[in-house]
């Protein structure tokens, strides 16, 4: 086995769609749920790319996720509307909704859609994009099981609840915020665990006790921190706010992680879509939106620094880097996959 194997977007693509396929997704939407992984491999963020997949897999085979459900409107009043997910495949529901978000964008200037009893979504910020990629300013946010201790305790009560922001831009690459409000997501320890490493970096993780830790295996016992102390468990609480209890769903320790079977996750996912026009002329605002990030980057790099880099640029590179040579799979996520194809009967790609 090799150290990594390297693909294209196209053969990890379909790879990802005939897996998915065999696991019981309907033809017609296997490309839809691949996506947002492929996107999240390119983009670099191979936590919540292909990585996921043994795990979507076996969220299927367990019947914790709906293949052919559609989700449906709940309400809508004004810009606001609320969707029942019905535990369909997160890629597709969240699509839907990212729709809805957009058409009342254009209707009231704002559009926010709630769902709840949904299941995971994959990288928060493919929605956000979605959203930007339309031309409007997009917000997604999304809890997730409770397994974060708040800040000053030793039990999980929030998610790694991520918040996303992405804002449009005629060049395309506008600013691009997407971050869980734990230090990390769980899946970057994981992916850490798939590449053998023994440790990972201070701030991490704490132990069972509460200490913090910085050897893996103890961290993979434990728990993840939220971000910046008592700032993140405040932000974790603002997203389980705007997703977990405006939804009228599951709250906190109802909702169950993508690792964890038998059940629905249960998870809510919040959609904002922002239409700039109604605040300012397009131009005006790309133009003030380019001065703004000219102004942050031009500050002098600290010690240790070559530049100073906006939220998006590491992915924003990635993207272009990985277009031009290939995605590459680290040897653990690659066995796990090979597995999972081996079990499904789906034949490797060829690399
Ligand atoms: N669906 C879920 O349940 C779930 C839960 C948690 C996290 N996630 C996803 O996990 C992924 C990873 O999250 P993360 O918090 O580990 O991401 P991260 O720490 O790698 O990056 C967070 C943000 O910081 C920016 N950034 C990175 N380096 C920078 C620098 N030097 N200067 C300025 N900005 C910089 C990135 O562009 C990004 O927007 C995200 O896609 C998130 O949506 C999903």
């Amino acid at each position: 086995m090799t150290d990594c194997i390297v693909l294209t977007e196209a053969a990890l693509r379909d790879f990802t769609e005939r897996i998915l396929e065999a696991a019981g997704v309907p033809r017609d939407r296997a490309g839809k749920v691949a996506a947002p992984m492929v996107a999240a491999n390119l983009r670099g963020i191979d936590s919540h790319g292909v990585q996921l997949l043994p795990h979507y897999v076996d969220q299927l085979e367990a019947g914790d996720v709906e293949p052919r459900a559609e989700g449906r409107v709940i309400s809508e009043s004004g810009a606001c509307l609320l969707y029942d997910s019905q535990y369909g495949l997160g890629a597709i529901t969240s699509e839907i909704c990212c729709g809805h978000a957009v058409r009342l964008a254009g209707e009231h200037g704002l559009g926010m859609v709630v769902a709840r009893e949904a299941t995971h979504f994959g990288a928060a910020g493919f929605w956000a994009q979605k959203i930007s990629q339309a031309g409007l300013i997009g917000m997604a946010l999304c809890d997730a099981s409770a397994a974060i201790p708040p800040w000053q305790a030793k039990e999980g009560r929030l998610g790694t609840n991520p918040i996303s922001m992405a804002v449009p831009h005629p060049g395309g690459r506008g600013w691009l915020l997407d971050m869980a409000t734990s230090t990390v997501s769980y899946g970057r320890l994981e992916k850490a665990m798939l590449e053998r490493r023994e440790s990972v970096p201070a701030g991490w993780a704490m132990d069972r006790e509460g200490r913090p830790t910085t050897d893996l295996a103890t961290a993979l016992k434990g728990f993840l921190m939220p971000l910046g102390g008592y700032k993140g468990s405040g932000l974790g609480l603002m997203v389980e706010i705007l997703c977990g209890v405006l939804s009228g769903g599951a709250m906190s320790r109802e909702i169950r992680g993508i690792r964890q079977h038998g059940r629905h996750s249960r998870v809510n996912h919040a959609f904002l879509a922002v239409e700039v026009a109604r605040f300012l002329p397009p131009e005006e605002f790309y133009a003030r939106m380019d001065r703004l990030i000219a102004e942050v980057k031009s500050a002098a790099a600290a010690a240790g620094y070559d530049e100073v880099l906006v939220a998006g640029d590491p992915e924003w590179r990635a993207e272009e880097q990985r277009r031009r040579n290939g995605i590459p799979i680290a040897a653990g996520p690659w066995e796990e996959l090979a597995r999972t194809a081996e079990r499904l009967k789906v034949a490797l790609p060829d690399c």
